[in-house]
């Protein structure tokens, strides 16, 4: 396995990437303000990725509890897809946080296009020391945010901190599944590389959660109704052969040699997905 160490996310510069992501997807007409994986509840389920992705976050709608007199703090909110669903669908006050300054440019024009500006306010800032009071939110919710931070457990520390008492924290995350194959697939490690993440300990998830002052509500492999799914879609036929789509490279998700593309974990099922609920007792 690489040493994680090797990969540990610098902040800077995952706002950067997302920075460059941002604006390519704009000048590339590929925008969609959802930055996550879908999620199909049966694999039956014939719902396209744009609607799998909104089901994600109708996903943590259901299990954050809120209401209109709520206030959700979105931790690594992206260009402010799933804040937005928040605030149509539960009425609730969110706040977002991203490293990226472009996505936050983004997401606070998007909040102004919706009319919900006084709902919606996203800012600059690191998840790792966050600029807000104890106690100051209802609900957390990251999205596929957590894999990006360097250090899992400070974050869910300072998660805990922000929450009211009985406040719910939902998020996903990635890790591998087990058994953990003796040669890691490259195509986890290229994502690691491409996209600046770490794959997190799935056996030290509950223990971690707790040595943060948070009790496990629930914990969910959620992988063949994500990642797995997500990837089939992505890259169709041709990735599940391994192929690399041609029409698909210029959607890659990172730059250079480190470069990541769906189709790299196409059928990968090692590469997990978490869905956790916890809440600040
Ligand atoms: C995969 S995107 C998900 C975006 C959004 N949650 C969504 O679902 O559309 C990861 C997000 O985490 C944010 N992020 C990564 N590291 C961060 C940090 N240290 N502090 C704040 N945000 C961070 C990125 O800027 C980006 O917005």
């Amino acid at each position: 396995m690489t040493d994680p160490a090797v990969n540990t996310p610098v902040p800077e510069a995952v706002g950067e990437l997302y920075d460059r992501l941002t604006l390519n997807a704009m000048r590339e007409g590929t925008f969609n303000p959802n930055v996550h994986i879908g999620y199909w509840d049966t694999p039956d389920s014939e719902a396209s990725i744009e609607d799998a992705m909104d089901r994600l976050t109708d996903v943590f709608i259901e299990r954050m509890g809120v209401d209109g007199a709520s206030h959700v703090l979105d931790l690594g909110c992206g260009v402010g897809g799933p804040g937005l669903r928040v605030v149509d669908r539960t009425g609730a006050r969110v706040t977002g946080i991203s490293i990226s300054e472009e996505q936050i440019r983004t997401a606070n024009r998007l909040a102004a296009e919706a009319g919900v500006a006084d709902r919606a306010v996203f800012q600059h800032g690191d998840a790792m020391k966050l600029p807000f009071a104890d106690g100051s939110f209802d609900a957390v919710m990251a999205l596929e945010s957590l894999c990006h931070m360097p250090d899992r457990e400070q974050v869910l520390a300072e998660i805990s901190r922000v929450l009211v008492p009985g406040g719910r924290l939902v998020l996903t995350d990635v890790f591998e599944r087990a058994p953990r194959k003796e040669v890691r697939h490259p195509g986890i490690d290229s994502f690691c590389r491409g996209l600046m993440a770490t794959m997190a300990d799935v056996d030290d998830y509950v223990p971690m959660l707790h040595r943060t002052g948070l009790r496990v509500r629930e914990l969910l492999d959620v992988t063949e109704q994500t990642t797995l799914r997500t990837g089939r879609e992505l890259t169709g036929p041709a990735g599940s052969s391994g192929e690399r789509p041609a029409a698909l490279d210029e959607g890659n998700f990172g730059f250079g040699e480190a470069a990541f593309h769906p189709a790299d974990l196409a059928g990968v099922d090692d590469f997990g997905c978490l869905l956790v609920t916890a809440e600040r007792p």
